[in-house]
C-alpha cells in the first residue's frame, strides 16, 4: 500500500485491483500527485523518481512546479481545470491544500485522503477505493472550516488521470425514444466537455464516457471508463495537460448559488465510478456490470429470475376499461406472461396527459371498486400486479395543485413552464414527501402491488424552492430518500426507473431501484443500437426490453415478430402490445419466444456480455461465460456480400471442444444453409449438436447462414471437454 523512496522522502500510495493499479505520490503538505492509473503493475513496482521537484523545468514557467494532483485547485501554479471553484463573498477565491493525512480503510484497496487548506479554511476528504472487479470509486466531501459562508461553484467528485496517448472519447447522446447513441470524439488540445442541466439524468447526455487508447477494440486493448452515479445535473471534462497527460473530472453541475456552505457545513459529492480494462470495451462493460450488480438493492438480497412483463401502455394508453384489461391479462397469462403492469391512466381524472398527476387514487369512473379487483384477478391468473406512478409531478389541472399550488418548484414572477402539461413538485419539502409517501404507502397497503413503474416525464426548469433557492440537487436527494422510504416500508416491492423512457438511467438511481425502462422506442431495429449503448454501463437483466407492436408506435416502422422478440430477449423481457389482436400463428410464435426466454434467462442474466460487429450490417452479442455462451447474431440491413463473414468468438478457450446448436424457435425460410439447418435440428433435439474446436471458433469462426435483413440467429455454444 505504501512504497517509500528514502532518498527523496516521498511515499507512494498504491491500490491494486485484479488487473489495474493506482499510484499517487504523497507528501504531507500537499494534495497527492497523480502518478498512474492503468493496467496492473507488479507488487513493489513504483515510479522511477518522484515527480515533485524531480523533473526538468521548462522555460517561461512558474518557479514552482505543479503537476496534476488528485485535487487540482485554481490559483497557485495550477492553470488547468480546477476540481474546486469556490469563494467567500468574492474573497478566498483560490485554494491550495497544505496538509494531507491518510486514513487507510482497507490497506491496498481503499483510503481516505484528508486534505486541509489552512489559508482558505476548508477541508476536503477524498475517498478512493479500488475493488476486485477493477472498479475505482471516488467521492469527495468539502468542509467549510471558516467563519463565513463558502460559495461553491464546482466540486468534482473526483479527478482521474489518463495517459497522454489516449486517443478517443466514446460518449452517448440522444433524445426521447432514441437514447444511447454513440458519439466518438478525438482527444486534442481542446477541452472535451459534456454538461447536463436538465435536472434529471437526461436523454441527451449520459453521465459517463469511455476513453480508448490506440488500438483498443471491443475485445482487446486498454479502455478507461467513468460514470457519475447521479440522477441530476452533471458535468464531465477531459483536458490535455502540459505534461502530455489528460485529466478527467466528473461531478455535479451546480446552479449559481446552489451550494452555499455555512460555517461547519459539508458538501458531499455523488460517487464517481471508474474502471480500466485491458480487454477493450467488453472488459470495461463487465467491470461496470459488476459495479451495478453489487449496488442493486434486491428484495431479499438476491435477484429472482426476471419475470416477463406485459405493460398496458401501448395496448390501452389512457383508455382503461376493467373488462378489457382483464381480457388482456387473460391473453397474456395464456402465453406465459408473469407480471402485469398497469400503466398511466388509472388514477383520479386521468383521461389524457393534461390532468390529474398528483391525485393518486383510483379513478372512480373507471374503477368504481378500486384497483383491488383487477389486481386480484391478475393474481388469480398466476401473474404479479405492477402499477405505474409518477410521484414527482403535478398537473396544474389536479386537485393536488389546486390545493397546494406552492408545492411546485417555481420562481416568483416567472411563468410556470410546463412540459407534457406538468410541473415538478418540490419533493425536498417535508410535507410534499410525506404526502407522496402516504399516497404510495396506502396503495401498496390496499392492493397487492409487487412492482412500481416509477416514471418522471419532464426536465426541471425554474426549479426554485420556497426560499427562492435552486433546488436541483436537493430534489434528487429527496427522490432517493422517498424511494428508500417506500422500499423500507415495502421491502418486497421492486421499482423501475423510467423517465420518458431512458431519461433517468444511471448508477445513482440504480442504488434505489431494480430496473430501467431503456427507451419508449420498441422498434427492434432502433433498439439494437439503443440497447448496445446501454450495455456499456448497465447489465442486461435490469434493461427493460419489450416486444412491441408492428408498426412501432414511435417510428412507424415494422419488423417481423421473430426479430422483435430476438432483440428484446437478452434484456428483462416484456410485451408492450395488445396480444389479443394477434392471430393464432403469431400468438403461438410469441409463446415459443417467451418459453425460450424462461429456459435461458438465468444464463442470459448472470454472466458477462460481449458485443461485436461483423461488418456487412451484422452485429452480435454473447451472454454467459467462456465455456457456455448464448450468442445473438443480428442482421440489421441487407447483405452487401455474397457470403456472410464467419462469426469469430474471441472469448472462447482455445483448448476446449464446444458443442454448437441453434436455439431460435421454428426454422424460418431464410436459414437456407445446410449447416445451419443441422444446427437448428440439433437445437430441436432431432440431430446431435455440431462440435467445434475452441481455437477454430475463436480464430477462424463459425460459418453463418445467409440471413434476411432484420433477422436473428441464436446459438448456444457450450464447452464439452478439452480438445487435446
Ligand atoms: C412515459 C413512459 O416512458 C411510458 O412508458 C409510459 O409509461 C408513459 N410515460 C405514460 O405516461
Amino acid at each position: 500500500m505504501y512504497t517509500h523512496a528514502p532518498e527523496s522522502g516521498t511515499d507512494y500510495l498504491i491500490l491494486h485491483g485484479c488487473h489495474t493499479t493506482v499510484v499517487l505520490e504523497y507528501r504531507p503538505h500537499e494534495a497527492p500527485l497523480w502518478r498512474y492509473w492503468g493496467p496492473r503493475l507488479p507488487e513493489g513496482c513504483a515510479p522511477l523518481a518522484p515527480l515533485r521537484d524531480g523533473r526538468a523545468f521548462p522555460p517561461a514557467t512558474m518557479d514552482v512546479d505543479q503537476p496534476l494532483s488528485i485535487a487540482p485547485c485554481f490559483g497557485g501554479a495550477w492553470f488547468g481545470q480546477s476540481a474546486l471553484l469556490a469563494h467567500r463573498a468574492g474573497q478566498q477565491f483560490e485554494q491550495a491544500f497544505d496538509q494531507c493525512r491518510i486514513e487507510w480503510a482497507q490497506p491496498g484497496r481503499s483510503l481516505i485522503l484528508h486534505l486541509e487548506d489552512t489559508v482558505a479554511q476548508l477541508g476536503l476528504d477524498i475517498h478512493l477505493a479500488l475493488d476486485e472487479h477493477d472498479v475505482l470509486r471516488l467521492h469527495s466531501s468539502l468542509h467549510n472550516r471558516g467563519v463565513d459562508v463558502l460559495d461553491v461553484q464546482w466540486l468534482a467528485a473526483g479527478t482521474l488521470v489518463l495517459p497522454g496517448h489516449a486517443q478517443q472519447v466514446r460518449s452517448f447522446f440522444g433524445q426521447w425514444a432514441n437514447e444511447f447513441q454513440v458519439q466518438h470524439d478525438p482527444l486534442s488540445h481542446d477541452i472535451w466537455l459534456r454538461e447536463n442541466r436538465r435536472g434529471r439524468t437526461s436523454h441527451d447526455t449520459f453521465p459517463g464516457a469511455v476513453v480508448m487508447l490506440p488500438g483498443a477494440t471491443e475485445h482487446a486493448g486498454t479502455a478507461f471508463g467513468a460514470h457519475l452515479a447521479w440522477s441530476g445535473n452533471h458535468r464531465q471534462l477531459i483536458e490535455r495537460l502540459h505534461d502530455a497527460l489528460f485529466q478527467w473530472q466528473l461531478g455535479e453541475w451546480l446552479a449559481p448559488g446552489e451550494v452555499r456552505l455555512e460555517p461547519g457545513e459539508t458538501l458531499d459529492t455523488p460517487v464517481l465510478v471508474a474502471s480500466c480494462s485491458t480487454a477493450g470495451l467488453n472488459g470495461l462493460a463487465a467491470n461496470f456490470h459488476a459495479a451495478v450488480r453489487a449496488a442493486l438493492p434486491w428484495p431479499g438480497g438476491t435477484m429472482r429470475p426476471r419475470p416477463i412483463h406485459i405493460n398496458t401502455w401501448e395496448a390501452m394508453y389512457f383508455d382503461h376499461r376493467p373488462d378489457e384489461l382483464r381480457a388482456l391479462a387473460e391473453a397474456a397469462s395464456e402465453i406465459g406472461v408473469e407480471r402485469f403492469v398497469l400503466d398511466d391512466g388509472w388514477f383520479h381524472g386521468r383521461h389524457h396527459d393534461r390532468a390529474a398527476l398528483g391525485d393518486w387514487w383510483p379513478d372512480e369512473g373507471k374503477y368504481p371498486d378500486g384497483l383491488l379487483p383487477l389486481a386480484q384477478y391478475v393474481q388469480s391468473l398466476g401473474m404479479e400486479f405492477g402499477l405505474w406512478l409518477e410521484p414527482e409531478m403535478v398537473n396544474p389541472d389536479s386537485e393536488l395543485f389546486r390545493t397546494h399550488p406552492d408545492w411546485a418548484l417555481q420562481i416568483e414572477g416567472r411563468p410556470l413552464h410546463t412540459m407534457r402539461n406538468q410541473l415538478v413538485l418540490d419533493v425536498s419539502r417535508g410535507e410534499v414527501a410525506d404526502y407522496l409517501f402516504e399516497r404510495i404507502d396506502a396503495l401498496l397497503n390496499e392492493i397487492p402491488i409487487a412492482y412500481i413503474k416509477w416514471d418522471m416525464n419532464r426536465d426541471l426548469a425554474h426549479a426554485g424552492d420556497a426560499n427562492a433557492r435552486p433546488a436541483y440537487r436537493r430534489f434528487v436527494q429527496a427522490v432517493y430518500a422517498l424511494l428508500d422510504r417506500v422500499r423500507a416500508s415495502h421491502p418486497a416491492v421492486e421499482i423501475e426507473s423510467c423517465a420518458s423512457g431512458g431519461g433517468r438511467i444511471d448508477m445513482g438511481i440504480l442504488a434505489h431501484t431494480h430496473r430501467v425502462w431503456t427507451s419508449d422506442c420498441n422498434d427492434a431495429l432502433s433498439r439494437v443500437g439503443i440497447q448496445r449503448g446501454a450495455l456499456q454501463f448497465i447489465p442486461p437483466e435490469i434493461m427493460g426490453a419489450h416486444i412491441g407492436p408492428a408498426p412501432a408506435h414511435t417510428t412507424g416502422r415494422s419488423q417481423n415478430l421473430d426479430f422483435r422478440a430476438a432483440v428484446a430477449l437478452p434484456g428483462h423481457l416484456g410485451i408492450e402490445m395488445d396480444v389479443r389482436h394477434l392471430d393464432r400463428t403469431q400468438r403461438n410464435a410469441l409463446k415459443c419466444w417467451l418459453d425460450l426466454y424462461k429456459c435461458w434467462r438465468e444464463r442470459l442474466h448472470h454472466g458477462q456480455v460481449w458485443l461485436g460487429e461483423l461488418g456487412d450490417n451484422v452485429v452480435w452479442q454473447a451472454h454467459g461465460g467462456t465455456r457456455d455462451l448464448i450468442v445473438f447474431v443480428y442482421r440489421t440491413a441487407p447483405t452487401t456480400c455474397r457470403y456472410t463473414p464467419p462469426l469469430r468468438l474471441p472469448m472462447l478457450e482455445h483448448d476446449l471442444e464446444y458443442r454448437i446448436q441453434r436455439l431460435d424457435p421454428p426454422a424460418p425460410e431464410w436459414t437456407s444453409s445446410p449447416l445451419n439447418n443441422t444446427l437448428l435440428a440439433a437445437g430441436r433435439g432431432e440431430t446431435p449438436p455440431l462440435q467445434g474446436h475452441g481455437a477454430w471458433l475463436a480464430e477462424a469462426g463459425l460459418p453463418l447462414p445467409r440471413m434476411l435483413a432484420e433477422s436473428c440467429a441464436i446459438y448456444r455454444i457450450e464447452a464439452m471437454h478439452s480438445a487435446s
